[in-house]
């Protein structure tokens, strides 16, 4: 059985839509292992984003991980890693669904509402960083 690292990102928490993103994984069938509303420091916005930091955006990414309180969280069921990734809808606006969470929410490519885990190596290693090695 899989688990993924979801986080709601500041304009999502801002805009009031961690209760529909919780009940959204829950209908689904999804189990919820552990839950946190924090302040990103910098160094684990870095870290989180590592592999894009040599991107054009990659200061914009981190000045906006970090501009207010993100809710991280840890999903666990079968397969959750992918269906997670269909559930949040394409990164880029003009490609995500409606009934997608982004493609619900979101218009712009940096204000996307949610992360998820692209991969079982990515949600090992994103549930160790945010949460410890106790949950991965
Ligand atoms: P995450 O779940 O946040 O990792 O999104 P993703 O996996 O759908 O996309 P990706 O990992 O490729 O990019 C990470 C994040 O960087 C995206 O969610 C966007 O917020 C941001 N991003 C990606 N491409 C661009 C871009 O061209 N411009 C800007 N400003 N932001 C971008
Ligand atoms: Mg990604």
């Amino acid at each position: 059985i899989e688990k993924t690292f979801i986080m709601v990102k500041p304009d999502g928490v801002k805009r009031q839509v961690v209760g529909d993103i919780i009940d959204r994984f829950e209908r689904r069938g999804f189990e919820l292992k552990g839950a946190k509303l924090i302040n990103v420091p910098r160094e684990l916005a870095e870290e989180h984003y590592a592999e894009h930091k040599e991107r054009p955006f990659f200061g914009e990414l981190v000045e906006f991980i970090t501009s207010g309180p993100v809710f991280a969280m840890v999903w666990e069921g079968e397969n959750v890693i992918k269906l997670a990734r269909i559930m949040m809808g394409a990164t880029k606006p003009e490609e995500s669904q409606p009934g997608t969470i982004r493609g619900d929410y979101a218009v712009t490519i940096s204000e996307n509402v949610i992360h998820g885990s692209d991969s079982p190596a990515s949600a090992e290693r994103e549930i160790s960083l945010w949460f410890g090695e106790g949950l991965a």
